[in-house]
């Protein structure tokens, strides 16, 4: 399943929903998204004209940090949410966290590129540059270690709940529990294994992270909202 069929299939459990894009690049995701207003952040798209977009959107040509500082609206908060920038564990994480707090209680955040194919994607930015040059040309792609995230989110982030859906397993689903989860068995418990893990810990911890099918993540997420109605606040 590619991104945009994802997004879109969250975005339509809203009445007008509000999408927020970072990392924006060609369009490619943006263009096909369907959602009442978009907010696209990127700092170097790949075009100039904007027509080939469509309407009802605001493209801000700046880093996300920049965005959530002087710009994202406090009372219009966004009900889906998806994180495609630059590609470390830091700033995904700076993101992340931004996000959330401009987010509604039922909002879906989607972070891309959690599932690097290979030792060399996985690389953080500084090895990456380094070392890219220096292989055959076979590594092209570029997850970085955002692959930490799932880490991070699973051990740190108890009132966030994460789903990897089996149709789209590059990206992971996240949204807000309205009470916490217990931890109990986290694949990295201690910070330096967060910070220090590399290609070979991901592949260990996939177990750690298994998929299910989007309907039941969809299921799973609707008696979520179900909950927070409930919970009136
Ligand atoms: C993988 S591309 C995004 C692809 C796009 N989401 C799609 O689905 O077609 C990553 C983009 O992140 C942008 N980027 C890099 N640093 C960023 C930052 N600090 N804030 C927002 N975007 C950033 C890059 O300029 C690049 O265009």
């Amino acid at each position: 399943m590619q991104r945009p069929e994802l997004i879109n299939s969250f975005l339509s459990l809203f009445d007008q929903p509000r999408y927020l894009e970072i990392g924006v690049e060609k369009g490619l995701t943006f263009k096909e998204i369907k959602a009442d207003w978009r907010v696209g952040v990127d700092p170097q798209p790949k075009f100039e004209d904007e027509s080939f977009l469509g309407e009802d959107f605001e493209m801000f040509r700046i880093p996300s940090d920049k965005y959530f500082a002087d710009h994202v609206e406090i009372g219009k908060p966004f009900d889906v949410a998806f994180i495609d920038g630059l590609h470390t564990a830091e700033q995904t994480l700076r993101d992340f966290t931004n996000v959330m707090s401009f987010t509604k209680n039922d909002a879906v955040v989607i972070i891309d590129d959690i599932r690097p194919a290979n030792w060399c994607e996985a690389l953080h930015l500084d090895l990456w540059l380094k070392v890219v040059p220096m292989t055959d040309g076979s590594y092209t792609g570029w997850t970085g270690d955002v692959f930490k995230l799932l880490y991070l989110i699973e051990t740190f982030f108890p009132s966030i709940e994460m789903r990897i859906s089996a149709e789209a397993p590059n990206q992971v689903i996240c949204w807000k529990r309205t009470k916490s989860r217990l931890i109990e068995k986290p694949f990295a418990s201690r910070l330096y294994e967060i910070a220090t893990a590399q290609y070979p810990q991901f592949l260990l911890s996939k177990q750690n992270f298994t998929t299910s099918s989007l309907e039941s993540i969809i299921g799973e997420y609707k008696q979520s909202c179900a909950e927070w109605a409930a919970s009136g606040r």
